[in-house]
């Protein structure tokens, strides 16, 4: 509908503007949980979701490093509460969830970033490669959004967001571990995303690309330029662009959006 330019010039037509158009739902402050927080992506989303008023807790393996990553982060102005927790262990899952849900109240957003890789062709690949990444980048998702989604039903709100891979779409050489792990979470999205729809609960997946993070920065220079020849937009993505893809599906307006894979890749793949 074209409309509020014309509103000052008629009474009639504001009337209906105010009763046919929904106004933007206001954003309310929401308890999130980042797995992974402390990564290159995981960052982003904290900081992109903290931007936005919201409560951020996110979970560690390596105490050092998350000790580093809280002390810069307190120095750009972000106070993120961290937690421990190895999440492909269920029962520490279940615990740090707890532990969250009783520091800070009840958690809405959960975002599962955590991940690893693994690589190896699957003639060489030993049982402990394949077990790892499934474990670290599938049972992960289940281990965290189990326990979190009683909190969600509870509230009659939720957005579970799943960070999967450009590789779980397209496959990888080398990495049929982790594209096996990435392609399990569709199916999961799809699954619970059926599942939780009437109780105002979404669940959809982000397949990001090739993102400009320190695991990119490591690939020879002549590999990563012929990666990029590959991605029409031209360039590698940024932590930040996943960010946004996050912060436009936790939103309450959000809510007809479930069951979705969001594809973040610069064009590098089209499904
Ligand atoms: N970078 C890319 O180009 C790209 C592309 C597509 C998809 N992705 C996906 O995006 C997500 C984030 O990637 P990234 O590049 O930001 O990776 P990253 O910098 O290596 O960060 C990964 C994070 O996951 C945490 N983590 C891993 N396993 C964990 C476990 N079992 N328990 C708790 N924390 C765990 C790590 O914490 P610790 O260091 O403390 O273990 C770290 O904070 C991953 O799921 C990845 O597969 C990345």
């Amino acid at each position: 509908m074209t409309v509020l330019a014309m509103t000052k010039e008629s009474p009639q037509l504001a009337a209906n503007t105010q009763t046919e158009i929904p106004p933007v739902a206001q954003a309310v402050p929401r308890i999130c949980l980042v797995t992974g927080g402390t990564g290159g992506i995981g960052s982003a989303i904290c900081q992109r979701l903290a931007k936005a008023g919201h409560v951020v807790a996110t979970t560690y393996r390596n105490e050092e490093k998350a000790k580093a990553w809280k002390a810069e982060m307190a120095k750009q102005g972000y106070t993120f509460h961290i937690y421990k927790c190895d999440v492909s262990n269920f029962e520490e899952s279940q615990r740090v969830v707890k532990s969250i849900v009783a520091d800070l109240g009840p958690i809405t957003v959960l975002v599962n970033n955590a991940g690893i890789t693994r690589d190896s062709t699957l003639r060489k690949m030993s049982f402990e490669q394949w077990r790892d990444v499934i474990a670290n980048d599938l049972d992960s998702v289940f281990n965290m959004t189990r326990p979190v989604l009683d909190y969600m039903l509870e509230k009659n709100f939720g957005r579970i967001i799943n960070i999967s891979s450009i590789n779980g779409q397209k496959g990888q050489f080398g990495q049929s571990n982790y594209a096996a792990a990435k392609a399990g979470m569709h199916g999961f999205t799809k699954a619970l995303a059926q599942e939780v729809a009437k109780k105002g609960i979404t669940v959809n997946t982000i397949s990001p690309g090739y993102i400009d993070t320190d695991m990119i920065q490591a690939v020879p220079e002549n590999i990563r330029q012929g990666i990029m020849a590959q991605i029409p937009v031209g360039r590698f993505g940024k932590p930040e662009d996943v960010a946004h893809v996050v912060s436009f599906l936790m939103q309450d307006d959000s809510g007809f959006i479930t069951g979705a894979n969001i594809a973040t890749n610069g064009g590098h793949f089209m499904d």
